[in-house]
C-alpha cells in the first residue's frame, strides 16, 4: 500500500517508537507522580524525558511550559477556553480547521467574545498586513493561527505575525498540526505564546497525544480539575504548571511512544525531514501541473507550503477517485472537507471537497511516481465512472 494520509495520521512509525511503548507496559508499568516506588518513578521519569525532548525541538527554556493532552484538538480547546473570557476579541484567519473554529463559534454563539477573520487568497496565504490592520483599531484578546493549512498545506509567516502581535500587546496562539516535526518552529525566536501540537502526525507518536506549550506569562483556566498526584491535602486545583492543566492519570504509554518518535526527529533533524518531504512534493507538484484534468489547489511556490497537496480531477467526485486509488491503486488519501469548511469556501471547493494527498518522511519518489501514473489514468477515464459519481 503506498501512504499518501499523513496528515491525518502517520505511518509507519519508526520501530523505536513501538519498542518505547512494550518498554512501558512489559519493564516500567507504574504510575506518574502518584506513588513513590520505583516503577512509579521510572514513570515519571519518562514523562519528563518526553517532555524535555519536546522542549529541545522547539526551544522551551523550562519543559514543565508543556502540558500534555489526548490530541490537539484538547490543546485548542484548553488554550480557547481557558485564556478568553467574556467581552474579549479574537483574530483568527478563513483557512483554520474545525478544532480552533468550533471553539471560537461556540463562544461567539453565546455572545462571550467577537471574532475577526482574516481572509486568505485562493492559495490560502495571508497578508500579515491585514493583522495589523485589525490590531491596531481593535483589543485583541488573542490572535489564533493555523501554521499550514491541513488542506492546502499553505504556510503562515507565524514569526512576522507574532512580532506584530507582540507589538501590539496581543497573544498568539499557533495551531502547528501540520508542522510539529516538519517545520523548524522555535517559541522564542518565532515569538509564540502558545504552541499546540499533535503527536501523531509529523512528531511519529502514537495517536492520542498532543500537548500545548504555554508561555510564561500566560494564565489559563484548566478544562479538567481533579487528582495530579501533587498537593493532595488540598481540595482545589494547584497553580503550576505542569500539574495545573494535566489532571488525571496520563497516557504514559503514549508518551513513552511520543518521546521516541521526537528522539527519531530530533536525530533525523526538523530541516532534513523538511528537505527530503519537500524534494517529492515539488516531484508531485511538477507532476500533476503536468496533468491536463487536474485542478491543483495551494500555493505553487514550495517555500510556502507544506507536504500537504489537495486537487481536484474535475468531472470525478473526490471520493469516488479516493476509492479508486484504494482499490485499484493500493493508495491511501483523504477526500472532502478534511474538517476545515472554511479553507475549502476560501479556495473555492466548498461543499465539494478535495482530494489530498499528504506525504510524509518516510515516502519516496517511487511512490509519487506511481501516484502521478494513477492520477493520469483516472483523469483519461481509463476507468469508467458513472453519472452518480459526478458532482
Ligand atoms: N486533521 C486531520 C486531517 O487533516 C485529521 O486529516
Amino acid at each position: 500500500m503506498i501512504y499518501f494520509d499523513n496528515a491525518a495520521t502517520s505511518f509507519p512509525k519508526p520501530k523505536a517508537v513501538i519498542e518505547a511503548m512494550e518498554d512501558y507496559f512489559f519493564n516500567v508499568g507504574g504510575n506518574t507522580g502518584r506513588s513513590g516506588h520505583r516503577m512509579a518513578i521510572k514513570a515519571s521519569e519518562l514523562v519528563f524525558n518526553t517532555r524535555e525532548l519536546l522542549a529541545r525541538l522547539f526551544n522551551i527554556s523550562d519543559s514543565s511550559r508543556i502540558v500534555f493532552t489526548k490530541n490537539i484538538t484538547e490543546s485548542l480547546n484548553l488554550a480557547v477556553n481557558g485564556f478568553l473570557e467574556k467581552g474579549d476579541q479574537v483574530v483568527t484567519t478563513s483557512m483554520e480547521h474545525n478544532s480552533v473554529m468550533r471553539p471560537l463559534r461556540y463562544l461567539e454563539q453565546k455572545g462571550q467574545i467577537k471574532i475577526f477573520t482574516v481572509q486568505a487568497n485562493k492559495e490560502g496565504l495571508v497578508d500579515p498586513a491585514v493583522f495589523e490592520d485589525i490590531l491596531k483599531k481593535e483589543k485583541i484578546k488573542l490572535v489564533a493561527v493555523n501554521h499550514a493549512s491541513n488542506v492546502t498545506g499553505s504556510l503562515v509567516p507565524v514569526d512576522v505575525i507574532a512580532e506584530i502581535v507582540s507589538r501590539y500587546g496581543s497573544s498568539i496562539l499557533v495551531d502547528a498540526a501540520q508542522t510539529a516535526g516538519a517545520y523548524s518552529i522555535d517559541v522564542l525566536s518565532d515569538n509564540i505564546d502558545m504552541l499546540a501540537f499533535t503527536g501523531h502526525k509529523s512528531l511519529l507518536g502514537p495517536q492520542g497525544t498532543g500537548g500545548l506549550y504555554v508561555r510564561e506569562g500566560i494564565k489559563l483556566a484548566p478544562l479538567v480539575r481533579g487528582g495530579t498526584g501533587s498537593n493532595s491535602e488540598k481540595e482545589i486545583q494547584p497553580n503550576f504548571l505542569p500539574d495545573q492543566l494535566e489532571s488525571g492519570t496520563m497516557n504514559i504509554i503514549g508518551i513513552a511512544g511520543l518521546g521516541a518518535g521526537v528522539k527519531y526527529v530530533l536525530k533525523q533533524s526538523v530541516s532534513k525531514i523538511r528537505q527530503e518531504e519537500m524534494k517529492i512534493t515539488k516531484m508531485f507538484v511538477k507532476g500533476v501541473g503536468k496533468i491536463d484534468n487536474i485542478e491543483m489547489y495551494g500555493p505553487r511556490d514550495i517555500s510556502k507550503r507544506v507536504s500537504v497537496v489537495s486537487f481536484n480531477i474535475p468531472r470525478h467526485a473526490p471520493s469516488m477517485v479516493a476509492y479508486l486509488l484504494d482499490k485499484q491503486f493500493n493508495l491511501a488519501c483523504r477526500s472532502g472537507l478534511h474538517c476545515s469548511p472554511s479553507a475549502h469556501k476560501t479556495i473555492g471547493t466548498f461543499p465539494r471537497g478535495t482530494l489530498r494527498f499528504s506525504f510524509g518522511y518516510f515516502n519516496d519518489a517511487a511512490e509519487v511516481e506511481k501516484g502521478l501514473t494513477a492520477l493520469i489514468e483516472i483523469s483519461r477515464e481509463r476507468y469508467s465512472h458513472n453519472k452518480q459519481t459526478e458532482l
